[in-house]
């Protein structure tokens, strides 16, 4: 069976080939127009995908070396994401599964990171403690099968990534910020400043304190002393920052490890992308003598082979969606 995945939840438009399980082509066309604004604004990135998705697709048809009609489904992610941003997905989905005759499969966006976790050779085995760490989302999943999966935990405010973006921004370094922090605080003290951690009961986070922390420190100087320290501890303020961030992401990993008796962990989503964190986590479950799984750079952030990954799997287990299927910019994922 070879299915066309399609990912438009935010701001990176994706196209992507399975065939037989086999991911055969994945393109993303980032929306580079956001950086001058320091954020993704919706209503650009839904222009851009309406834009873009057509001929983003062709690409991926054409590394795959098929033909639109040689497609036996189609996957689409239907949430959760920007509305407008979802709508041309999922319309152009049902657009070409209506005029190619094969069905279409709505997939959560988490459940596609979880997938980029089964694109490489070594995929995991379950149970899987999953941690899902990206701009929009910070989920701590349990997987006792490919298809049982149970929140354990999930931020109460401010996504990891979203902390990461937020405070680069504070300290001028542009947007996206996560992989700027983690260039940066590579050359700087992560002992430099102690930023409160916030520890939640269960394995719930919370990282809006730890933005406050960063902001109340640079408050603490004036003007001109805040330029200089910029000038002399930016690498140093990144590596602090990172560094507390990675502590509370770590902590109730670990506990949950303990809790659920399970050493064999995922980390997806943007900020797996982090190397701080990667080499956290992975030191953690060497500790307990697990097994630590993370997507190749290229799968961690948006990109549409995991939803065509994710897509495949329903499809060939007969779930199909039909063509009633909408776009939920909050679609559940409990
Ligand atoms: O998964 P993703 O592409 O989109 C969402 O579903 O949100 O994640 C994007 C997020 C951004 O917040 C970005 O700053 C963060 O991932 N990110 C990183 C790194 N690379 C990307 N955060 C920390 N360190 C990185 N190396
Ligand atoms: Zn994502």
């Amino acid at each position: 069976m070879i299915v066309l995945g399609i990912e438009t939840s935010c701001d990176d438009t994706a196209a992507a080939v399975v065939d037989g399980g086999r991911l055969r082509s994945s393109v993303v066309a980032s929306q580079l127009d956001h950086e001058a604004f320091g954020g993704v604004v919706p209503e650009l990135a839904s222009r851009a995908h309406e834009r873009v998705l057509l001929p983003t697709i062709q690409r991926a048809l054409d590394e795959a070396g098929i033909q639109r009609t040689d497609l036996d489904g189609i996957a689409v992610t239907q949430g959760p994401g920007l509305i407008g941003s979802l709508i041309v997905g999922v319309s152009l989905a049902k657009t070409l599964a209506l005029g190619l005759d094969i069905p279409v499969v709505g997939v959560h966006h988490l459940d596609g990171h979880i997938e980029s976790l089964f694109l490489g050779d070594a995929t995991p085995a379950f149970p899987l403690l999953v941690l899902i760490v990206s701009g929009g989302h910070t989920q701590l999943v349990h997987m006792t099968s490919a298809v049982e999966r149970s929140l354990m935990g999930r931020t109460r405010d401010d996504a990891a990534g979203e902390a990461f973006d937020k405070v680069a921004k504070m300290i001028g370094l542009g947007w996206p910020g996560g992989p700027v922090i983690d260039r940066l605080a590579q050359g700087g003290h992560p002992a430099h400043h102690h930023f409160t951690r916030t520890r939640l009961p269960g394995f719930d986070f919370s990282f809006s304190g730890i933005k406050t922390g960063v902001l109340y420190h640079l408050n603490d100087m004036d003007v001109e002393a805040r330029k200089t320290y910029l000038e002399d501890h930016t690498a140093d303020l990144c590596a602090s920052f990172q560094e507390a961030v990675v502590d509370m992401l770590v902590e109730p990993l670990e506990r949950a490890m303990v809790a659920t008796g399970t050493t064999r962990v995922g980390l997806v989503g943007g900020v797996s992308a982090n190397r701080r964190l990667r080499e956290r986590i992975s030191g953690l479950v060497e500790a307990h003598g697990g097994t630590f799984h993370v997507p190749d750079f290229r799968f961690c952030m948006d990109n549409a082979a995991m939803i065509a990954l994710s897509g495949w799997k329903r499809l060939e287990a007969g779930h199909a969606s039909t063509l009633d299927l909408v776009a939920h910019p909050s679609l559940p994922f409990a």
